[in-house]
């Protein structure tokens, strides 16, 4: 292995910097020829592939986004594509590639690898955390961490009008955003399309809590239930409270990676160049208990999903939210 490539593909994640930075400047260190390629595999169809330096990844720990440009190509489910994009690697001489992005990302990989033989090492960033067989996914919680903040803003505003707030969040069919923001700043009720709570099962917490004496109710709404607008309209059929909706919105995705996502990210990056020399392919990097482990990366789509620990966090979610 003398040539790797790096690409970052789907929605942008705080941190996917840190893990270009990581994988370049190790990949450095062991005297590989890094090369970027813009805007995911849409670049790697357009020919958009260029020779990296230490410079390219200088002072780029600490910016959210992504440097090598993101992009989602719908068109890379069609073989013929994605014979071009080998082909042009191929012409670079490029051995390896290291996708960073989601399951959607990983599955482009897991084809080039399987149709052209080039040797795919996916690390998992986005924002959602729903790639399965890894505990967290770079972006995640950079994320969760502006939601907190967007809740604590609310709530004092929310406090003084005596008003409900429902905020809607990001996360696909993920509940982790709306779920972990809601045991983390003391969130007053959420919808997440793990959980089956009901629009009158809230209703009937903000009724009690409001007799109780409390001021104000900010609930998590997980995008994957649908949108806060429809639910609220809902809620306000039933229970009487003056109610304002927030959609955080892209603001969740921007921004500088907390020390979390960096740290998780450099382990990640370095992992994937470690993988590649060693001649794997097809693999996965996964953070496990605190660990850097590899799995298939099929893992991410034909994994086992254990929701144990989900499970038991939504019903101490719910006890601390009446
Ligand atoms: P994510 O990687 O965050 O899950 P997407 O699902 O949008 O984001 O996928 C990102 C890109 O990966 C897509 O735009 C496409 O180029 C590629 N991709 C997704 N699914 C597949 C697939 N089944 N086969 C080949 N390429 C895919
Ligand atoms: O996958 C990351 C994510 O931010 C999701 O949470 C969200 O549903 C989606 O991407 C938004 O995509 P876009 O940036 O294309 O609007």
């Amino acid at each position: 292995m003398k040539k790797i490539a790096i690409l970052t593909s789907g929605g942008d994640a705080p941190g996917m910097n840190a893990a270009i930075r990581s994988a370049a400047k190790f990949a450095f260190y062991q005297g590989l020829e890094v090369f970027g390629v813009r805007r995911g595999y849409k670049g790697m169809v357009d020919n958009d592939i260029f020779k990296m330096t230490s410079s390219d990844v200088s002072g780029i720990i600490d910016r959210g986004g992504t440097v090598l440009l993101s992009a989602r190509l719908p068109e890379f489910k069609d073989p013929e594509v994605r014979k071009i994009a080998a082909d042009n690697l191929k012409a670079h001489k490029i051995q390896g590639l290291i996708v960073i992005g989601g399951d959607g990302s990983f599955r482009g990989a897991d084809l080039l690898f399987k149709e052209h033989g080039i040797k795919v090492i996916g690390i998992p960033g986005t924002i959602d955390n729903d790639i399965i067989g890894t505990d967290f996914t770079i972006g995640y919680d950079t994320t969760l961490n502006i939601i907190i903040e967007a809740m604590v803003r609310l709530r004092d505003t929310a406090t003084s009008h005596e008003r409900t707030y429902l905020v809607e969040v990001m996360g696909r069919d993920a509940g982790d955003l709306a779920l972990y923001a809601s045991l983390a700043a003391g969130g007053d009720g959420f919808f997440i399309p793990e959980a089956k709570d009901s629009i009158q099962d809230i209703a009937g917490v903000i009724k009690e809590r409001r007799a109780a004496g409390k001021l104000h109710d900010i609930i998590l709404v997980s995008e994957g239930v649908g949108s806060a607008y429809e639910i609220g309209k809902e809620l306000t059929k039933i229970v009487d409270t003056e109610l304002r909706i927030t959609v955080l919105g892209h603001i969740q995705r921007g921004g500088s990676p907390s020390a979390f996502d960096r740290v998780l990210a450099t382990k990640m990056g370095a992992k994937a160049v470690k993988e590649l020399m060693a001649g794997e392919s097809g693999m996965m990097i996964c953070s496990e208990s605190n660990k850097i482990t590899t799995k298939f990366i099929d893992y991410a789509w034909n994994g086992i999903v254990d929701n144990t620990q989900k499970r038991k966090d939504i019903e101490l979610a719910h006890i601390l939210t009446r």
